[in-house]
């Protein structure tokens, strides 16, 4: 039915109004880069626009549409797309703080929240999941991501495209968006962590670890892809013709649209491969359908065509898949489905989806130490909260937070007045989010409203100083200003800023036990912080509820349950740094010095992939295998007993590991292949079984080829990748 119709419409097209369908404008505002899509609106009048981006809200949504409707020839409705990432008009924590999570339904609840807010506000595309794999938190973006693990990254693409396109995939219904995995590919590996910078990798190293998430987004289903701005291998994702179609569509069977990242057509000049019109041959060819911002394809493409330089078939093709998305999502049986003023009253930021926050805000925080039991804090107790963070509301809700409206968003001082009123509890400021004016004037204002305190920077400290003094505990807010991570926010130094660790100093002096509270976007380095202070909690930017939530925290109302879906650094030189690295032919041995290590620092992490403590306590039981030895195609099972052996309920997130001992290429020293979150009450305990497959164990081999190969492993049981019980088995 699908064919007949676009045939036909097409059959009627002009090749302007064909090219017009590739070109994918922004109209409105926009903060990655200069607005260079100029006259849209006149554009679309003429049938020289497919979709835009940056518009919402019902009536705005509405009147360009009209004109797609009501003064084109073909009346063909446009897309409506948007950078709806974590939430739409309610703000979740940012991706890598929900992957800390580990919690997949919950995932995917944010995931549909944002589709139903986003369809409420007149949007049907949303540009997420990002599920680039990264393990350099010197790249701003991680934030924007599920961390380093590719498996954990898989279950979370699949999570966010069945969140925001529907269970079955049925972009029909009133709440269904089409969503667009992206930067395919590799985006995550930019070399030294710098942004739109140079990938060059292995096809080994590719395929095992960077490429699974975007294969289980399309295996879900996933509508769009977008290609990313970075090249592989000497060849721009959006010039790649290997990538886009002999990968993704030829060997994924991948059916849907692939839109270009912003202006990237225009930047393949920058790359130096070629003028305009090359650039725009390149990209259509390699498999790009929409053209974001550069103007090329409608600039070009016809005068390739006539003069014989460019295939037609190339610009059917690309128009097909435009046609198809919006025949997808029922836009020719109503262009206006998405447009509603009662569904945007009722659905967006409603009681429901405030609760969701907050349940995701608190999941998200990680727990990364807590000696002797310093948290929960005691609402009795005289406690100084400290730092730049306790009434900020500006960062909450974090970068790419699209329509959000941090107004909107709980300050933790406003929610601690509002849900832990105490005449004991004092504030001081204690310094600026950042006193750098150069750093301050490189981050976008939009990003970044740091409005410099009028008192000095010794003064802030020592009223700080002087509250830390007469309390029993202090909690130091701290983090990084949300513009410091995200989109074009690399950094080479992933500390506190300097003026942040004085005051963190000047408090330690007091000698008084010090909780810190972070929020930030990426992985820090946090030696001295981890070395002198009793308590760190994680926050991350965790969105329109991080006030609450982080207050529940912190009184211990909700026990911290997340875990690290990134390691922690103890210093730049560290890095990459990831839990499943390769043993080397000389692994580490502190007693030998001709192996693989740093003189200056360990080799481990500060906080490795899958750490994140409690308020509780939980105890392993040795692993029990029910066999020792399996052949392809049969499951063991793999069981441990898991305690609470503290006073607090609590939920634990169990997680497997394994390890193929020998291999015809060399296999990582552990990977993770499973997980189960398990609540237990104070003192309960619980058998947690894992069903491990041979599935389980496949991996390409020396041809290449997925599979496995018989001999020995390991499998582990534990609380992170650094603390498991481990069992052997055979495969036979
Ligand atoms: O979706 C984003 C992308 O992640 C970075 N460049 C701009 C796009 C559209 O805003």
């Amino acid at each position: 039915k699908m064919d007949a119709y676009i045939n036909k419409l097409m059959a009627k097209m002009t090749i302007d109004e064909k090219i017009g369908q590739l070109n994918l404008p922004s109209i409105g505002f926009d903060v990655t880069g200069p607005i260079l899509s100029q006259g849209v609106e006149e554009k679309i009048e003429k049938g020289m626009v497919g979709g835009v981006f940056n518009t919402y809200t019902p009536n705005a949504v509405r009147k360009l549409q009209e004109l797609a409707i009501k003064k084109t020839r073909l009346k063909i409705p446009l897309l409506f797309g948007y950078d709806v990432i974590h939430g739409h008009r309610t703000i979740f924590p940012i991706p890598l703080g929900l992957s800390a999570s580990w919690d997949m339904p919950l995932i995917q609840k944010t995931a549909r929240a944002a589709a139903d807010e986003a369809t409420a506000d007149g949007l049907n595309w949303v540009f997420s999941p990002m599920v680039d794999i990264a393990r350099d938190p010197r790249w701003g973006r991680v934030a924007e991501g599920g961390g380093e693990d590719t498996w954990l990254g898989s279950q979370i693409a699949r999570a966010m495209v069945k969140g925001y396109q529907g269970e079955k995939n049925d972009l029909r219904r009133e709440d269904a968006v089409l969503a667009c995995v992206k930067h395919f590919a590799l985006y995550g590996a930019a070399e030294a962590g710098r942004d739109y910078n140079t990938v060059d990798m292995s096809m080994r190293k590719m395929t095992e670890t960077y490429l699974p998430a975007y294969k289980a987004a399309v295996d879900a289903g996933v509508a769009t892809v977008m290609s990313s701005f970075n090249e592989i291998n000497g060849v721009p994702a959006a010039a790649n013709h290997w990538l886009l179609t002999d990968l993704l569509r030829n060997q994924w069977g991948f059916k849907g649209m692939v839109a270009t990242d912003y202006t990237a057509i225009m930047e393949l000049k920058n790359h130096g491969m070629g003028d305009d019109a090359q650039v725009a041959k390149l990209a259509l060819v390699a498999g790009n359908d929409m053209d974001m911002v550069s103007d090329l394809f409608i600039g070009e493409l016809k005068k390739l065509v006539q003069a014989k330089k460019l295939d037609v078939k190339y610009i059917d093709l690309a128009c097909r898949r435009v046609l198809e998305s919006k025949y997808k999502l029922g836009l020719f049986d109503d262009p206006y489905r998405n447009i509603s003023e009662d569904r945007a009253k009722n659905n967006i930021m409603n009681a429901e989806k405030l609760a969701l926050a907050k349940e995701a805000a608190e999941k998200s925080m990680v727990l990364l130490k807590n000696d002797n039991n310093t948290l929960p804090l005691q609402a009795g107790k005289k406690i100084a909260f400290v730092g730049p963070m306790v009434k900020n509301q500006r960062d909450l809700i974090g970068n790419w937070s699209g329509a959000g409206d941090w107004k909107k968003a709980t300050s933790f001082w406003d929610a601690l007045q509002a849900q832990y009123p105490s005449n004991k509890f004092t504030y001081a400021k204690g310094c600026n989010i950042l006193d750098d004016k150069a750093l301050i004037d490189k981050l976008n204002p939009h990003d970044a409203q740091i409005v410099l305190d009028s008192k000095s920077p010794a003064d802030m400290i020592k009223e700080a100083v002087e509250k830390a003094k007469d309390a029993d505990v202090v909690v130091a807010m701290l983090g990084e200003a949300f513009g410091m991570s995200g989109e074009a926010a690399s950094r080479s130094d992933i500390g506190l800023p300097v003026n942040q660790l004085n005051l963190l100093k000047a408090l330690r002096e007091t000698g008084k036990p010090i909780v810190l509270v972070l929020m930030n976007g990426r992985p820090l380095t946090l030696q001295w912080e981890h070395d002198n202070t009793a308590a760190i909690l994680e926050t991350w930017f965790a969105g329109t509820k991080a006030g609450d939530a982080i207050a529940d925290v912190l009184f211990g109302k909700y026990n911290p349950s997340g875990k690290l879906s990134m390691t922690f650094p103890r210093s730049v030189g560290q890095i990459p740094i990831y839990y499943n690295a390769k043993s080397t032919g000389r692994p580490f041995n502190d007693e030998q010095k001709y192996t693989s290590k740093y003189l200056d620092i360990p080799n481990t992490p500060l906080y490795p992939f899958g750490h994140g403590l409690s308020y509780t306590t939980f105890s392993y039981s040795d692993v029990k295998l029910s066999k020792t030895s399996i052949r392809n195609g049969e499951r063991l099972q793999a069981t441990v007993t898991l305690s609470n052996t503290g006073k607090y309920d609590g939920e634990e997130t169990v997680q497997l590991y394994i390890r193929d001992m020998v291999g015809s290429v060399t296999r990582p020293v552990k990977e993770l292949k499973g997980f189960q979150k398990i609540f237990l009450k104070a003192g309960e305990s619980k058998t947690v079984t894992f069903n491990v497959s041979t599935d389980d164990l496949k991996f390409y081999d020396i041809n290449m080829k997925y599979t496995t190969e018989p001999g020995d492993f390991k499998l582990f049981i534990g609380s992170s990748s650094a603390d498991v019980k481990e069992a052997d088995f055979k495969l036979l």
